[in-house]
């Protein structure tokens, strides 16, 4: 599929975060303090939770349902540290946000 445009940077504002589908998947866009966006997968790894319902403070996010967290910067788990999110690739083009929805798969991890 490639590079598909997502939204624009003024839907998901600096500090926010939101999820959006692409193609056959729903893809969390992360727009963190500092300007970096990140798109990964909209599902908790745990179970079938939304993530855009939880917390993101600064690169950390943290599902509401059982409170794993995540670090944005590099999809990894912080709480348990096995976890793993989907990093999917994007590219910005001036307030667009185009993201690869091949570039990864959804993780999934027990507890
Ligand atoms: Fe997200 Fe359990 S469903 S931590």
């Amino acid at each position: 599929m490639g590079f598909v445009r997502v939204c624009s940077l003024d839907d998901v504002w600096e500090g926010e975060m939101e999820s959006f589908e692409v193609g056959d998947k729903e893809v969390l866009v992360a727009h963190l303090e500092g300007g970096d966006v990140v798109a990964t997968q909209a599902i908790c790894p745990h179970q079938q939770i939304e993530l855009v319902e939880g917390e993101l403070d600064k690169a950390t996010l943290t599902c509401k349902a059982h409170l794993w967290r995540f670090d944005l910067a590099t999809c990894e788990g912080i709480n348990p540290g096995h976890a793993r999110l989907a990093r999917y690739p994007v590219k910005l083009d001036g307030d667009d946000v185009y993201v690869d929805p091949d570039g990864d798969t959804p993780k999934v991890a027990h507890s």
